[in-house]
């Protein structure tokens, strides 16, 4: 699990006396001021965890004053997380579909109910299969549904009684057949073409899809290997960053997520260039100790542990962590 690669083969380079009465850890993605570079990913189903879900996770968000990313596999509907979270900052996540028509209403949607950025999921190709779905078989808490694609469906059903074809009723069906792994970047450019909103491109791993990335003017990427549910051996986040930054050349704004479970995670990824992080699964188990209160406590934690570590690394803002306050461990082998 990549938490250790964050944890074990970074380590920090202090610097001292340097005034860190106080610490100021907020910062701005894309215009929008955080209180704190510590945003939450998109992630399906979250009424699996908590009977609040999304809605909780959205709140704690907006009240902790950072971003939410909106899964379009959430068990919410756009309407319910904008009344839960209605100042909050939110971006909608999409994936690769087949009819793009219905994608155009989505993001129209996001729109106007004030999402301020479309991540696309550019890592979904096809979804890996789930060993432990197998295996365990999770049962969906009565009267759960997949909000967003209910909005899907009823859109894609529009349509087709528009052109006089057979609409769709079985959801699990549409699920599985709108998903389209013959997308290409086209999708990218026809994403820029549809909206005004920024563009979040998340699942980028290597050099050179991120420079593809930031040619085609997308707004962010998001390094990502999906919470290493996707590939098998796909890198850490953490060892690919400073390729991806070095890559884009400022063109755009780089984010991670993946194993990012300390204050201290936080900061060496800042270090190595990244705007803000992203974290999924703790804000799961923070919902699912206590709701919107156990995930707010899950942001309140590494917020306070991420001012620590800038005290006492030396670095009283965000713009003051810089890239020599972290090494590879590997920087020590040598002298020791
Ligand atoms: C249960 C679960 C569901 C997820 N669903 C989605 C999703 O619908 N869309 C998406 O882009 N990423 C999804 N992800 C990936 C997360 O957005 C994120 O990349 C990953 O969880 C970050 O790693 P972390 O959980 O170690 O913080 C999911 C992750 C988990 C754990």
């Amino acid at each position: 699990m990549n938490t250790f690669d964050f944890q074990t083969r970074y380590k920090l380079r202090p610097r001292v006396l340097r005034n860190v009465f106080s610490v100021d850890v907020s910062t701005t993605i894309l215009d929008n001021k955080i209180n704190f570079p510590i945003c939450v990913s998109p992630m399906a189903a979250q009424r699996l965890v908590h009977p609040d879900g999304e809605k909780a996770n959205a709140r704690a968000a907006m009240e902790m004053g950072t971003c939410f990313g909106l899964s379009i596999s959430a068990s919410a509907s756009l309407e319910e997380i904008t009344s839960a979270a209605p100042e909050g900052l939110k971006f909608l996540q999409v994936d690769p579909l087949k009819e793009l028509r219905i994608l155009t209403s989505l993001i129209r949607e996001g729109e106007n109910k004030g999402f301020k950025g479309i991540i696309l999921g550019a890592d979904v190709a096809i979804l890996r299969g789930r060993d432990t779905k197998e295996k365990t078989h999770p049962i969906f808490p009565p009267g759960m549904k997949m909000g967003i694609w209910e909005f899907l469906l009823a859109e894609y059903n529009k349509l087709m009684e528009l052109e006089g074809r057979p609409s769709i009723v079985n959801m699990e069906y549409f699920r599985k057949e709108q998903p389209d792994s013959s997308r290409t970047w086209d999708l990218v450019q026809w994403l820029k073409n549809t909206t005004n909103l920024p563009i979040i491109i998340k699942g980028i791993l290597t050099g050179e899809d991120a420079r593809m990335a930031a040619t085609l003017g997308v707004d962010a990427i998001i390094v990502s290997n999906h919470g290493g549910r996707q590939l098998e051996d796909a890198p850490a986040t953490i060892d690919v960053l400073k390729e991806i930054v070095t890559a884009v050349e400022g063109q755009c704004e780089v984010y991670i997520d993946g194993g990012i479970r300390t204050g201290n995670d936080v900061f060496k990824a800042l270090a190595l260039g990244a705007k803000a992080v992203f974290i999924g699964r703790p804000m799961l188990w923070g919902i699912a100790y206590d709701g919107k209160d156990g995930a707010k406590k899950v942001l309140e934690i590494l917020q306070k542990e991420l001012k620590v570590t800038m005290a006492l690394a030396g670095a009283p803002t965000i713009a003051d962590i810089v890239e020599e306050m972290i090494v590879h461990e590997s920087h020590f082998w040598a002298k020791n």
